[in-house]
């Protein structure tokens, strides 16, 4: 039984949280925990017609028999958690680590009105940087110390590496993504923290040797949000002559568009440790694969693609996204 960790391979929205759903029904994980900065993520998940942006609770909370925990690495805010616990109807089975950072309205004010971090960083104005800066100065409060939260405390770093030693499927989910981590990506157009896959096993407290798997999600037309580099990106106009035009899930501002990145994607799954790459949007390289759940099903120019991105990488690719469905999707991990 695996211990898998999902990550962005470019600069987020790459679609991790239907690969998260996706391998936590399919590998029937026990515990899907969070890793990551904390709400300025918004994973989007579409179920028949059904449409669901989580910021707080692990994707994977439509695999109903999956514990859903976040780890001691991740910032709570605890309006968002409760408001996602209330909708999602989840609050049985979550669980947060009490070491969590906490951020409070001054550091959501803070991160909309100083012009350095709203204007030339472009963050999402949901506090992260701000309270990720107190929690380094060791003056910010953290999730054992908010009453509200005790029914959900938990050492989730004992509760990961229990089920990891019963030989359960553990799945890490990783948020953002590589091309805005505070280490790797293009400084100081990034986000709070890195974002690679040695990061999120440490935010929820499992050690490098206890990770089998690490699929990291690439989408065929790369996207970003805020300012910084991306020197693949395609004009506006561009964009939509392609019909692929995009708004963030927390923010609403359009993101802007690119095209594959191979020496990014490589740079990427080197620093991931990538074993296994998971392709979305392949329905906007060739529109006749949509929805597809058959690999046979795929176009030659797809599987070019496919290809590309394998030589690009050195690594295989194992699932292949095909259209914006929790259905719509090709795993061919077993084979690889
Ligand atoms: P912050 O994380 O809100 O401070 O924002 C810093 C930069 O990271 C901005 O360019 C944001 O748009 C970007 N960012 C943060 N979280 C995400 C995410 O989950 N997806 C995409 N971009 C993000
Ligand atoms: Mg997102």
């Amino acid at each position: 039984m695996p211990s898998t960790i999902v990550v962005g391979g470019f600069f987020g929205d790459e679609g991790k949280g239907k690969i998260v759903a996706h391998i936590a029904q399919k590998d029937e994980a026990t515990i899907i925990a969070r890793g990551g900065v904390g709400p300025n993520a918004g994973h989007t998940i579409n179920v028949l017609n059904e449409k669901y942006v989580v910021r707080m609770i692990p994707s994977g909370f439509l695999y109903p028999k999956a514990e859903l925990m976040i780890g001691s690495g991740v910032l709570v805010d605890p309006r968002v958690f409760a408001h996602e616990l209330d909708i999602l109807k989840c609050a049985g089975r979550t669980k947060i680590d009490g070491r969590c950072g906490i951020i409070e309205e001054a550091h959501i004010s803070l991160d909309k009105k100083d012009p350095h971090l709203s204007k030339t960083v472009g963050s999402t104005g949901s506090g992260c940087g701000p309270a990720n800066s107190d929690r380094v100065m060791r003056k910010g409060r953290l999730a054992r110390d908010i009453p509200e939260l005790a029914p959900y405390i938990t050492d989730v770093a004992q509760n990961v590496n229990d089920a990891i030693e019963n030989g359960e499927s553990v799945l890490i989910e990783g948020t953002q993504g590589f091309g805005i981590s505070l280490y790797y990506g293009n400084y100081p157009f990034v986000t709070s923290k890195d974002t690679s896959a040695s990061q999120m096993a440490a935010d929820v407290g499992v050690g490098p040797t206890n990770i089998d798997d690490v699929v990291v999600v690439f989408k065929a037309f790369p996207t970003r949000v805020g300012e910084g580099p991306f020197p693949t990106e395609l004009t506006h106009e561009e964009s939509i002559t392609l019909g692929i035009q995009e708004f963030g899930a927390v923010t609403h501002r359009e993101r802007r568009i690119g095209t594959w990145d191979g020496k990014m994607a490589r740079y990427s799954a080197m620093i991931n440790g990538c074993t296994t790459i998971a392709i979305t949007g392949v329905d906007h390289v060739d529109e006749s694969v949509f929805g597809a759940t058959e690999y046979a099903k795929l176009t030659p120019k797809v599987l070019a693609f496919i290809d590309q991105i394998e030589t690009d990488t050195g690594k295989p690719v194992g699932i292949i996204s095909t259209g914006p469905d929790q259905s719509h999707i090709i795993d061919i991990r077993s084979e690889l």
